[in-house]
Formats: structure tokens, sequence, C-alpha cells
């Protein structure tokens, strides 16, 4: 059990009469790209949700380094370290995104204005976010989204949840965004649960995929072995999957 930093045991959630988990299990080991795909509506962003604190499972239980954090807030979840990287970005649109990120720091630690500023620039610099002074509206989606990865870094995660990261980029966006998380994972030793539609960008980073369906789990394994299952496959047709980067 020594190396894995996360479990869900068997994970329920309803919505009302809908059952969006159903009793999912996921195990994440220390520093590991997971990634964790499946069509629209599959239940990925329900289980980051409760992950993170912002839904409390129905039923089952979520385990932390070997901590329970089961119903916790996501505040108290981040200072455990785990932060989440949002499919939508919400930034405070009336700061500059250096505020943005020195908010984010000066909310999860001690210390002050100062030594937040130093830290968000760190940041910015690290996720190549060249305009710090701008504000979020006038920026790229492509700075955006590396905006909301140092937000999400601010508070010094050791797991970082990932929503969809690449939607939205174009090719060489993507690759970009490809080697900037590696770099995440890498040389900043965090772990990442990553939830993405684009295959070459999962088949070409994560180490193991988990494919939910309607709910449920239906494969885990590695990329190459796990998009030739044939429930994955079913699963996945005539849905969004993007197959070309
Ligand atoms: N707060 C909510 N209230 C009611 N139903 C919800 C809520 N959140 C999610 N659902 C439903 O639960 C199911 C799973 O949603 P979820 O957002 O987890 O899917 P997803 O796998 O992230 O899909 P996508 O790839 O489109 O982002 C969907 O049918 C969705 O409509
Ligand atoms: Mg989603």
């Amino acid at each position: 059990m020594a190396d894995i930093q996360l479990e869900c045991r068997e994970i329920w959630k309803r919505f009302g009469g809908f059952e969006a988990l159903k009793g999912v299990d996921l195990e994440v080991r220390d520093g590991e790209i997971l990634g964790l795909i499946g069509p629209n509506g599959a239940g990925k962003s329900t289980l980051l949700n409760i992950i993170n604190g912002v839904y409390a499972p129905t039923k089952g239980k979520v385990f932390f380094d070997n901590h329970e954090i089961t119903g916790k807030k996501p505040h108290e979840i981040c200072r455990l370290g785990i932060a989440r990287v949002f499919q939508i970005p919400r930034p405070f649109y009336e700061m500059s995104c250096l505020d943005n990120v020195t908010t984010a720091i000066m909310f999860n630690s001690n210390v002050d204005t100062v030594k937040a500023q130093k830290r968000a620039l760190e940041l910015l610099e690290f996720v190549g976010m060249k305009y710090p002074e701008r504000k979020p509206d006038e920026i790229t989606l492509q700075d955006k989204r590396r905006v909301e990865l140092a937000r999400a870094l601010a508070c010094e995660p050791k797991l970082l949840l990932v929503d969809e990261y690449m939607a939205g980029l174009n090719p060489s966006e993507i690759q970009e965004a490809i080697e900037l998380l590696k770099r995440v994972n890498v040389e900043l030793g965090v772990t990442l649960v990553w939830v993405e539609h684009v295959m070459p960008a999962i088949m070409g980073l994560a180490e193991r995929v988990v494919v939910l369906d309607h709910g449920i789990k239906i494969a885990e394994g590695k990329p190459e072995e796990v998009v030739r299952v044939k429930d994955v496959i079913e699963a996945y047709l005539g849905s969004d999957m993007v197959m070309e980067a």
C-alpha cells in the first residue's frame, strides 16, 4: 500500500434519481500520471468533484496519503495537498493574473504579500505566462489555462486533478500543454489525475488509464491496451473523443 497516494473505495454519487457514479474504485500511485477517460456524462468530473470535496459521495470513501478525506471541504483538501484545474477556468476577472495567483497563495498559506507575489511570479514563469499584469479577459485561452494551472500549483499540491486541460487548444498549443503537464509531474514531483478527451495527449503522457462509462469503471491499464478493449471502443463510438491532435 505504501505507494498508493489516493484511493477511492466504491464511490457512489446520486443526483436526484440519477446515479452518476455506481461503485467506482480508483487507486492512484504516488508520482504517476493517471488518465481518466470516457464519453460525455460518464462521471469523470463528478469523480474529481468527490476527490476534492466539491461533492460528498452518496456512498464510499476517499483516502489520501492513508488518511480518510471523505466529506472534507475543498479548502481543507487543498491544504492537505490536492489541487484542481477546472474544466472551465473561473479566475477573478477584475484582478490581474499575478494578483489571481498571489491571492491563491495567500489563501493557502500564511506568507506575506511580498513573498506571495514573488512565488506567484515564479509559478507564472514556470507555466510560461508572459503577461502577469494582464487581466484574465485580456489573454488567450492557452494563457488562461496556464494561469489556472499556476493558481492550482499555489497550494503546493502533491496531487493535481486536471479536467480537460487541452479542450479548445490547437495542435501546437496541445504539444506545449503536454510538455507543461510533464514538467509539473517530473520537475515538481506532482501526481496527476487527468481527465481528457484528446486521446493522443493521453496516449503520449499517461502511464495508466481508467475508463468510465455511465458511472462504471469499464477498463483500466496501459493506454495502448485500454484503447483496444471492445467495451471502450463501443462506449466511445459516436462520442467527441479526439483521435488526432
Ligand atoms: N450537480 C449535478 N446535478 C445533477 N446532475 C449532475 C450534476 N453533476 C453532474 N450531473 C450528471 O452526472 C452525469 C455525469 O456528469 P459529469 O460531469 O461527471 O460527466 P463527465 O464524464 O465529466 O462528462 P464530460 O466529458 O461531458 O465533461 C451527467 O449525466 C450529468 O448530467
Ligand atoms: Mg467533465
